[in-house]
């Protein structure tokens, strides 16, 4: 569906052009001043240079063609050569009914999204999930609807971190505690048992124990180096343990992350990119691109137009060892041979940019993708407690996810319960809706690039730019409904208030809201839009009598209204990752 602010875009450039002056200058806004109109152009300003004219008289010029075109209710000159435009009532109704009755609101699909690889989540296998990696997790799984709802095939892929030397802290550490175990028995032929020896609360015991451990006990240290080799070689001992790891701390993640709402296609991780790594510096050697440095093996990746120095990227050290940047190319390699996508979204940490940086040049240095393939890192910053620090726990730890989120859920539901929003029944189901709104709300209104800080009295808050302010005006609206009857079917109609126009004017924003968001990987567009609409509806809301209107056309049309922005409000809040309960 074309856009509207195209639409009288074009009726305005052809009005230039009809009085003389080149079309291009009739591009039309959003109005600056509302009060004064709804969208304007400034063309008759840069056109008054080249035409020699006063821009007033080309404004004039332009307004009288406009004049008589039914689309406009107003077309006004002013000084020194604005052009002032209201839309016709019919006009916008018109306009809107058509969103109304178009597949996804007339929003055009990208019909070069193809496949859409988004790493997010990033959780590391064995390490309890902290808020480090809820940001990852809510922004990327924001980022992956918003793709898919321009068309792309999404594949999003947590990239467990379930390869490194944590693994072998983990198995040196559980050897202390269980020495007996047959995983330790270098002469056992196997079997190995099906059930894991361990839980994941000892798993989350285990790990930060064994790391503390070898900063202050060589022999163990070097025993955790040892095992993370042998797992590494394939060795049977170690790898039945690390399958175990693996399938526990899975059970574990997947209930967080279900918990949050976040879904994964693809549960690949560090380990399996290791397969493609001989093959990758293989063919990165057949084209010289590996050099020697210090007996290390790096790509050289400094361009001359740089302006900061970017530090080759080391895919082998001087001891054999690849390392992360080694796993994230051949991981590229991994994904365009299964998906050939034609995008890879990091949503990772920011302060990994000079990583990313460096894999990418190297990815198209040694022809891992294609030149059209888009990389592109999104990096996010810290949240922060109210001190401005990054968030801890109040004894300074770093804190679980899972505590985090039974602390935002308690403090919901204790609202819930004392201002009695629903029944018992409803409660445990409206407070963890109302919840996540919060959290991801909370998250999502700022650029992912900015730090934010954490606070769940203005998150959880009913009123301001919050979630649960939005979810409010959803259920609202469900409720009218609710009692109205059927509404599906009722027809846009011509607005008689401000309140009904603005709330139409807001409505046909959405596309330009989506939009961006779309290129520019930015939720925090959606929440903004959301808000203003949000705000529109329940001014709309206050000075309309709705339900007791007694002529039933005019009913039907507020109705007809409340209900296309309910279905906006709810698309918009799926894109974000959270929905409304029927009541609160
Ligand atoms: N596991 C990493 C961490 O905790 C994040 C992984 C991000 N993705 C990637 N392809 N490097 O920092």
């Amino acid at each position: 569906m074309e856009k509207l602010l195209n639409i009288i875009s074009d009726k305005v450039s052809a009005a230039f052009a009809q009085a003389g002056y080149e079309a291009s200058y009739g591009r039309v806004t959003v109005s600056n001043r509302p009060d004064l109109c709804e969208y304007q152009c400034n063309g008759a300003l840069p056109a008054a240079k080249l035409y020699h004219k006063a821009p007033i008289q080309i404004a004039r010029d332009v307004a009288a063609r406009l004049a008589e075109d039914p689309a406009f209710s107003e077309v006004q000159a002013a000084m020194p050569g604005f052009l002032n435009l209201k839309l016709s009532p019919a006009f916008l109704a018109a306009y809107l009914e058509q969103t109304r009755t178009a597949p996804r609101f007339g929003v055009e699909p990208d019909p070069k999204a193809g496949a859409v690889v988004i790493d997010y989540g990033g959780a590391n296998v064995a390490k309890p999930l902290h808020i480090g990696h809820l940001r990852s997790a809510i922004i990327g799984e924001s980022i992956k609807r918003i793709q898919r709802f321009f068309g792309a095939e999404t594949i999003g892929d947590t990239h467990l971190g379930d390869w490194g030397l944590q693994m072998g802290l983990v198995i040196a550490g559980l050897q202390e505690r269980q020495p007996e175990l047959c995983y330790y028995d270098e002469s056992f032929t196997g079997p190995y048992p099906e059930e894991a020896p361990f839980t994941i609360s000892d798993l989350e015991e285990i790990y930060p124990a064994a790391s503390a451990r070898s900063k202050v006990d060589e022999a163990f240290a070097a025993r955790a180096h040892d095992y993370t080799v042998r797992l590494q070689h394939g060795e049977p001992g170690p790898y039945a343990l690390w399958q175990h790891i693996m399938r526990v701390s899975k059970a574990d993640l997947r209930k967080n992350y279900d918990r949050l709402g976040v879904h994964f296609e693809a549960w690949l991780g560090e380990s399996d990119a290791q397969p493609y790594i001989p093959e990758m510096l293989r063919e990165m050697d057949e084209k010289g691109i590996l050099v020697e440095s210090e007996g290390a093996r790096v790509i050289e990746v400094q361009e001359p137009a740089d302006t900061r120095e970017i530090p080759p990227c080391i895919l082998i050290k001087s001891d054999g060892a690849t390392l992360y940047a080694t796993t994230d190319l051949a991981t590229i390699k991994q994904r365009m041979q299964t998906w050939a996508p034609s995008k890879i979204l990091y949503v990772v940490d920011k302060r990994q940019s000079l990583h990313f940086e460096q894999v990418f040049r190297s990815a198209r240095k040694a022809g891992l993708v294609k030149p059209e393939t888009e990389l592109r890192h999104i990096g996010f910053g810290t949240m922060n407690g109210k001190d401005g620090k990054p968030f801890k726990t109040r004894s300074g730890g770093v804190m679980r996810l899972e505590t985090l989120i039974n602390e935002i859920t308690d403090f919901v539901r204790a609202k819930v319960v004392e201002n009695k929003l629903v029944g018992d029944e409803d409660v445990e189901n409206v407070t963890a809706k109302i919840a996540m709104a919060a959290l991801k709300y909370g998250d999502l209104m700022n650029a992912p690039t900015k730090d934010y800080v954490f606070d769940l009295d203005r998150f959880a808050a009913f009123e301001g730019n919050t979630g649960p302010y939005i979810l409010y005006t959803v259920v609202r609206i469900k409720s009218i409904l609710a009692r109205y009857g059927a509404w599906e079917e009722l027809p846009i109609r011509a607005p008689e208030t401000p309140e009904a126009k603005d709330l139409m004017l807001a409505l046909t924003r959405l596309p330009d809201a989506l939009e961006l968001a779309y290129r520019d990987c930015a939720p925090n567009l959606i929440c903004a839009y959301i808000y203003e609409l949000a705000g529109c509806a329940n001014k709309f809301y206050h000075e309309t009598h709705i339900l007791t209107e007694e002529d039933p056309e005019k009913q039907k049309g507020y109705v007809a209204l409340v209900g296309l922005t309910k279905r906006v409000l709810e698309t918009c809040i799926d894109l974000l990752g959270f929905e409304a309960p029927e009541k609160m």
